[in-house]
């Protein structure tokens, strides 16, 4: 538990987490055990290596998240450095600077965050990232003003990343939990914001999503949704019967009016479309830090419009949508 004790203590200080924080550690005890799941060990092996303790200026409201000692360290420092970085990778989410080792991720995050960034304030506020990865949006909605974030991932590597780049950070405010949305308690109305990006598509039952969501809002808290999406009406959703994208865990693509359609169901309101974009290749492709293969592979080489299975290219949506204030009964027909 050691290196998410810090971020426990912070939200200990802060009234709405009365109810959550107790339940919210057992969560993280149960899933956080070295013995059931071997990449605890490996991983975390390298995030305890070395013990920085450089000062240094921290830049988290820039596109590269970065660190610069105020010494410059010795090469060799540098070289364990690259070595850590690289033990660490795939990095999908970026991109990171610390010192001169720039780690140029696979996806260009600082462009999805270019695009949602002005769809609310987050001054002040205390946020979820459900399905965070390494944390690269956590940190920046610190940098925007955020009083926490709470980021969940049930991946190892996340977590693994960003406490090694915590190392350097320092934040006691900002932490990635290796849980999933299922394992928060169900009842948990602490946060004033939510962060969905790129999980929803992934879910065999969107509404469960989105209920899920809704119940660890405050009242008059805000969502900010962003999934894969096709062209269409209301009546329009993809349901790829096998891959989509190379990707076997993809379930439900709607259309933006029928995803706006699924929200108002769920029991949000004032949706808006903050924006709609197809995927470049210059927001995910291959570089040093992610092997294999990338958006490239994925695209039909002769049909510029078409998946390799023929289903539309990856076209994302980003929504905003509030929960309603407390005084505000729920339509019968939702859930
Ligand atoms: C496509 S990535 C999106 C990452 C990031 N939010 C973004 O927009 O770039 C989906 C992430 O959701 C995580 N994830 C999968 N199932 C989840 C669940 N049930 N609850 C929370 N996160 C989940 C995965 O481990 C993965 O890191």
């Amino acid at each position: 538990m050691t290196g998410f004790e810090p971020f426990f203590q912070y939200l200990s200080g802060v009234e709405q987490f009365n109810a959550v924080l107790s339940p919210l550690k057992q969560a993280v005890e149960a899933v956080w055990q070295p013995r059931l799941n071997g990449n605890i060990p490996k991983f975390m092996a390298v995030v305890d290596r070395h013990n920085f303790a450089s000062q240094g200026e921290v830049q988290l409201h820039q596109p590269v998240i970065s660190f610069h000692a105020i010494d410059l360290p010795a090469d060799d420092a540098t070289s364990n450095l690259r070595t850590d970085l690289k033990a660490l990778m795939p990095w999908r989410k970026g991109p990171f600077q610390i010192n001169d080792v720039v780690i140029d991720s696979e996806w260009r995050c600082d462009m999805k965050w270019a695009r949602l960034e002005n769809a609310l304030d987050f001054t002040n506020k205390h946020v979820i990232d459900i399905g965070s990865g390494n944390g690269y949006y956590a940190l920046r909605c610190i940098g925007a003003g955020a009083a926490s974030v709470t980021a969940i991932d049930p991946s190892v590597l996340s977590v693994a990343q960003f406490q090694y780049l915590n190392r350097f950070f320092n934040r006691q405010d900002v932490t990635v939990l290796p849980l999933a949305l299922e394992d928060v308690p169900y009842k948990a109305p602490a946060w004033d914001v939510a962060i969905s990006m790129g999980v929803l598509y992934h879910r065999k039952s969107p509404f469960e999503h989105l209920e899920s969501i809704r119940e660890k809002l405050v009242p008059g808290g805000e969502l900010i949704l962003e999934t894969l999406v096709v062209e269409g009406d209301i009546n329009s959703v993809l349901v790829p019967e096998n891959r989509y994208a190379m990707m076997n865990n993809v379930y439900f693509l709607p259309s933006v009016a029928l995803l706006e359609s699924w929200l108002r169901k769920a029991g949000f309101e004032s949706i808006e479309v903050v924006s709609v974009s197809t995927t470049e290749r210059d927001e995910q492709r291959l570089t040093e830090w992610k092997a294999g293969t990338s958006l490239d592979d994925y695209l039909d080489p002769n049909d510029p419009t078409k998946t390799i299975e023929g289903h539309p290219i990856p076209t994302r949506a980003i929504l905003y949508a509030k929960k309603p204030d407390a005084d505000k009964r729920l339509p019968r027909y939702q859930l």
